[in-house]
């Protein structure tokens, strides 16, 4: 009988249990008034993700960049951009975060670089380098090759903008006529996976938990269904659990039945790949790319959506993945539109995020979402925010504290924000909503107190589809019942099984009666049975 391989241990306990929070870092508070959002900024303000209940912050890339990108662009892995502060002001991040039981992520590009890498700079002028594609001619995929601008000539291969050359990693199908295609044991590439070893124990070394990994499918070329690229993983995780096991990786990769079987802890179902996170939350409004259809959502007021695409993907991604990771379930992120987006308004998401908070992925709250902030719509391009017909701009906009013309975001003039303010005269604050018990804030806090205290609810336990129309109503384990009803107009369901002994833990206008349960419009409910 051939051996069967060992499975990869499972996650580290406190991811299995956590509740992320990203934090984009120009974007959330700016603590020396020059109008973008810094790392002194962040802690200063650990007591509202302390208070709404995360466990763990993820931080959308702080490291030296020009900003071609927003920062995707690094030019530094090992420096904090000054903008930003200091590896010192991260350490001490990390240090206050800790104190309030909250884990550090940060954002690791392995893919690429920006052009301004010094490793980029030398390779521009050096024929012999291999830590980039390089190739003397233009080839398919035409628009991904590059004319150099250095000594060297040829063109290099880049990953996503022009000024992102790709890190070689090799290609799964080398082949002599076109020698670019380095097979993936080359020198280049294996320097290249180093490298990231370097990078990732250099984070750890100041006390951070591990890394969401920006286009983890992306490193191996031309490599059907990705297997040299998850073998790369795999390698790298055997390096964790060996030497870090404590430390995990969150892909942005959009296919979790793939992806975890290969070695991240965990990845994200994602806007552009496949339509399980669209099928939930994406109204057609907003930042709209390629992957758009114009299909309803089933987070829809007028109730024309279906959950049925999710669960599918669900629970395929569920059964590939077999309790080795997790499936990260995003309410949003700074490239895809908010929840608050168009016509959904602040009323419709509790009931999204009851959803979230009590399925068996690991929820992921976007700056700004637990206060229904708006996908701010028609602004202009920053830092390469647009991207095609995407504005991704519009969920980048700053956060909103207070109600002060700042917002509590700044002290700057308004005009050197990084990005203007939602300019609603009635926009959601964090200050306004902490003084209301009904605020989606508190609903949030609630729901991620109750998943946190009640381990039925979180990603360990069973789930089992009751009705997966107008109500969405499942049970967690044999003990809860989860109703969640996201249409405008009231649903009733009849459930034969539910008897008065349904204890409601945390409810927002659905009533129970000895079988069956009403839910009103934008209702949710949460029951111990
Ligand atoms: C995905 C990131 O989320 C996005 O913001 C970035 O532009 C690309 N990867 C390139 O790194
Ligand atoms: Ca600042």
């Amino acid at each position: 009988m051939a051996p069967v391989s060992p499975r990869q241990p499972a996650v580290p306990a406190w991811l299995s249990e956590a509740v992320l929070y990203q934090v984009y870092p120009q974007s959330f508070a700016d603590s020396n008034g020059d109008g973008i959002g810094d790392l002194p900024g962040v802690t200063a303000h650990l007591d509202h993700l302390a208070d709404l209940g995360v466990s763990a912050l993820w931080l959308s890339p702080c490291f030296s960049s020009e900003f071609g990108d927003a920062g995707y662009d690094v030019a530094d892995y090992l420096a904090i951009a000054p903008r930003y502060g200091t590896n010192a002001d991260l350490a001490e991040l990390v240090g206050a975060a800790a104190a309030r039981g909250i884990r550090v992520l940060l954002d690791l590009v392995p893919g690429h670089t920006s052009h301004r890498h010094p490793w980029f700079q030398r390779a521009a002028h050096d024929p012999g380098d291999d830590r980039y594609i390089w190739s003397e001619r233009i080839t398919a995929p035409v628009h991904e090759w590059i004319p150099n601008q250095g000594r060297r000539g040829g063109f290099y291969r880049a990953n996503f903008y022009p000024i992102q050359p790709a890190l070689n990693f090799g290609y799964a199908r080398p082949d002599p006529a076109e020698p670019w295609r380095s097979p993936v044991d080359a020198p280049g590439p294996l320097a290249n996976r180093a490298a990231l070893r370097e990078i990732m124990a250099h984070w750890f070394g100041l006390g951070v938990a591990g890394f969401r990994v920006d286009m983890a499918a992306s490193l191996v070329k031309d490599d059907p269904g990705q297997v040299e690229t998850g073998k790369l993983w795999g390698e790298l995780r055997a390096w964790l659990d060996r030497e870090h096991p404590d430390k995990v990786l969150i892909a942005e990769w959009g296919d979790p039945a793939r992806s975890v079987p290969a070695g991240l802890h965990a990845d994200f179902f994602l806007h552009f790949n496949g339509r399980a996170l669209r099928s939930l939350w994406d109204n057609g409004s907003g930042s709209q790319g390629s992957w758009a259809h114009g299909e309803p959502c089933y987070f829809d007021p007028d109730g024309a959506g279906s959950p049925a695409e999710f669960l599918t993907a669900w629970q395929a991604a569920d059964a590939a993945i077999a309790g080795r990771g997790l499936v990260a379930l995003p309410t949003a992120n700074h490239d895809f539109s908010r929840l608050a987006c168009g016509p959904r308004t602040g009323e419709q998401l509790a009931c999204a995020f009851a959803f979230l908070l009590s399925w068996p992925s690991l929820p992921v709250v976007y700056y700004g979402d637990e206060i229904g902030m708006r996908y701010v719509p028609g602004l202009p391009d920053k830092e390469g925010s647009q991207f095609g017909t995407e504005a991704r701009q519009g969920s980048r906009t700053p956060m909103q504290w207070d109600d002060t013309p700042g917002a509590g975001f700044s002290t700057a003039e308004q005009a050197d924000f990084y990005l203007p303010l939602d300019p609603a005269p009635d926009r959601p604050s964090v200050a306004a909503q902490r003084a209301d018990p009904a605020s989606t804030l508190n609903q949030v806090r609630r729901l991620i107190r109750l998943r946190r205290e009640t381990p039925e609810l979180g990603t360990g336990g069973t789930v089992t589809v009751l009705a997966d129309g107008y109500p969405l109503a499942y049970l967690r384990g044999t003990t809860h019942l989860v109703v969640v009803n996201p249409r405008r107009e009231p649903a009733e369901l009849a459930l034969p099984q539910l008897t008065a002994a349904a204890l409601p833990l945390l409810v927002q206008g659905v009533r129970t009666t000895p079988g069956a349960v009403r839910a009103d419009g934008f209702g949710y409910g949460i029951f111990r049975l």
